[in-house]
């Protein structure tokens, strides 16, 4: 298997450039399929995430073409000849799910493979289930696939128990060609999902008020092409700024878009990182000794939970003890145990993780356990002593494209070791 192998790094500099955000963009390539005419999306970063997306909607028919060089894809699902996604496709991707509101709205019928849970939590699909129910869908459960079905989709009054960011997306990609309104209460309010709802408007749909708690959509008869760049990674940006944080460095984010930043920049600044906008970039410096934060992720605009394996990196050798609430996911502290490995003191508690910062991390071999928790390990390894591998890596670059590329670039002693 490959796997990377940091040197402790003294000190990082320079610029990274942001790519088009992961959670955004899979959504996105999933909305195409609401329309026969062409989409051009830009901004289209080269993850694995990306290229299975890409091969689900070739599996059911769309034309798809991806210029990874221009990081364009264009999408023609003129014809959809089945709306059936295949089990070995679709198990290496769980937002593959998110093509079961747009089958829906454009076939009337949709078979998805059940999505597993991951190492973070169970991953239940129940509130999209809820959604495309009260829309008029019948939805059942057989062999490990869910199949859905509707004559028609009528816009309802949908309640969410939990704002998830998922069953936001399918049910409102679901009902955008829906008959009269619907209203989703206690929707989801992340960037990604005002992203998805701007590219669905312009194709042609008619969804208001995205971004906040409640969003309305008028279900429009059909939906035409469009064009659309994918906003910047956030998480990706918070990963750059963590690593500036934990190995005292000046460095700049560029391409970055500063108000999707306001819980990573308050987080730092309690941890004596400073950061300020200069010339169209997000410049990070340290102010003085890293200081212990406690932190407690939730729904955004709160500190997001893909940002706290990383920012446990930054306490585990703050100046302090730190408390980290994990409130969104159950199981989202695979990587204490491998921090601890290099020389961490972190106690977990079932949601609850106390870091009590140390002098020293020291470079051994690690495993990355999920894609966010191998970024916190690659973050760890710049600031521990000596050398730090680490392993199955196919996690980390799902997630982060380039990532071996960008942190060379900032002057990181990282090569990746194919094995
Ligand atoms: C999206 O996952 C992101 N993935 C996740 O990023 C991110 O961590 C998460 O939102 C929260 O921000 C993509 O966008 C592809 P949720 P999603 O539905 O939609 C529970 C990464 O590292 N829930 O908001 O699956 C669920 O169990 C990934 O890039 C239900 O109970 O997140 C969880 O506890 C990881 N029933 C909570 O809601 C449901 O039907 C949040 O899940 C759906 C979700």
């Amino acid at each position: 298997m490959s796997k990377y192998i940091i040197k402790k790094c003294p000190r990082l500099e320079g610029q990274v450039e942001i790519s088009g955000a992961k959670n955004a963009v899979l959504p996105i390539l999933a909305a195409c399929i609401l329309t026969e005419k062409e989409c051009v999306i830009n901004s289209v970063p080269p993850l694995a995430d990306v290229f299975v997306m890409l091969e689900i909607l070739k599996s059911l028919g769309a034309e798809v073409s991806y210029d990874q060089s221009a990081k364009k894809a264009k999408i023609k699902a003129e014809r959809i000849l089945r709306a059936k996604e295949e089990y070995d496709l679709a198990g290496k991707l769980r937002a593959s799910f998110l093509i079961m509101g747009p089958l829906l709205a454009r076939k009337g019928r949709a078979k998805i493979p059940l999505p597993g849970g991951c190492q973070i939590g169970t991953r239940p699909v129940d509130l999209h289930l809820k959604g495309f129910t009260e829309l008029g869908a019948k939805t059942r459960q057989l062999h490990g696939f869910i199949e859905a079905r509707c004559h028609k989709l009528t816009g309802e009054h949908i309640h969410l128990d939990f704002p998830s960011v998922g069953a936001t997306e399918n049910i409102m990609m679901a009902a955008v060609m829906a008959e009269g309104v619907t209203v989703i209460e206690n929707a989801a309010v992340e960037p990604e999902i005002v992203d998805l709802a701007e590219f669905l408007n312009k194709m042609g749909a008619k969804i208001s008020d995205y971004g906040t708690n409640t969003i309305t959509i008028k279900g429009v008869k059909s939906l035409k092409g469009a064009r659309h760049t994918v906003i910047p990674d956030r998480i990706e940006a918070g990963t750059f700024m963590a690593a500036a944080a934990i190995t005292g460095s000046e460095i700049t984010i560029k391409n970055a878009d500063i108000d999707h930043l306001g819980a990573i920049t308050a987080k730092l600044k309690e941890a004596n990182v400073e950061t300020e906008v200069i010339n169209g970039g997000l410049k990070v410096y340290p102010k003085g000794e890293l200081t212990a934060f406690d932190l407690k992720t939730m729904p955004y605009p709160g500190f997001p939970t893909d940002l706290q394996a990383v920012f446990m990196s930054l306490d585990a050798v703050a100046k302090g003890t730190g408390v980290i609430t994990e409130t969104v996911f159950e199981n989202r502290f695979l990587q204490a145990g491998e921090l601890n490995r290099m020389g961490a003191d972190i106690k977990t508690d079932g949601r609850t993780a106390v870091v009590d910062g140390v002098k020293k991390l020291m470079g051994t071999q690690v495993k990355a356990t999920d894609l966010r928790a191998g970024a916190a390990l690659i973050v760890a390894a710049l600031k521990a002593e000596g050398e730090t591998e680490i392993g199955d890596i196919y996690h980390i670059e799902r997630g982060y494209c380039s990532i071996v590329e960008k942190f060379k670039g900032l002057g990181a002693q990282i090569i990746r070791v194919e094995e």
